[in-house]
């Protein structure tokens, strides 16, 4: 099964994706979004710094181009082997941060993304909902996008509702709030609902 988790920054997304990776044992594939092969960890690096200007669709390519390496070399192999794969940030993100937050263009993006994806798409999405200036609150570090700003990640939040109204079959929308145990409950529900579908 390929599961992805998405929220704003600071959502604590990260965590539950370790909470859930051990959840499902040693052989789940466990995958963080910029990165995940050497070119995509390079590719990483550029976009983490908000120190190096990065005109808006070449950040966006940048994002496509570390994501089709990694289905590629990573997903595509661990899926057909039969194992887990659990990736923290997938095509939802750049819907949501380039296509919607950086106005882009949701078309643009999707086309952009089926190409470097070849249409691979997550069997279950869980979106960690959390108040954007909450998360803002609790996100450590200080990359090109928590620097944008709440109204930034505001827009990234709507834009993630949009995609859980749109497609509600594949996205489940976890509520975010409360210890990282009373979270990862909750995760744990969604993906114990959708293994015994
Ligand atoms: P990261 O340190 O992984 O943040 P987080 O722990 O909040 O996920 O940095 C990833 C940043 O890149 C995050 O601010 C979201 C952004 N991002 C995009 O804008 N588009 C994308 O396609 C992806 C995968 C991430």
């Amino acid at each position: 099964m390929f599961i992805t988790l998405e929220g704003v920054d600071g959502s604590g997304k990260t965590t539950q994706t370790a909470l859930l990776c051990d959840a499902l044992g040693p052989l789940t594939v466990r995958i963080r979004e910029p990165g995940g092969t050497p070119a995509a960890e390079g590719i990483r690096k550029i976009l983490a710094d908000p120190g190096t200007p990065l005109d808006p669709v070449a950040e966006l390519l940048l994002f496509c181009a570390a994501r089709a390496d990694l289905v590629s070399r990573v997903i595509r192999p661990a899926l057909g082997s039969g194992q887990n794969v659990v990736c923290d940030r997938f095509v939802d993100s750049t819907i949501a941060y380039q296509g919607v937050a950086r106005d882009l263009g949701i078309v643009r993006v999707r086309d952009l993304n089926d190409a470097a994806t070849s249409g691979l798409a997550p069997d279950l999405t869980l979106l960690i909902d959390v108040d954007p200036e909450q998360g803002l609150g609790r996100a450590m570090s200080d990359d090109r996008f928590e620097a944008e700003g709440l109204i930034f990640q505001q827009k990234v939040a709507a834009a993630y509702d949009d995609i859980a109204r749109r497609e509600p079959e594949r996205v489940v929308v976890i509520d975010g709030t409360g210890t990282p145990e009373e979270v990862h409950g909750r995760v744990m529900a969604a993906v114990n609902q959708r293994l015994a579908a």
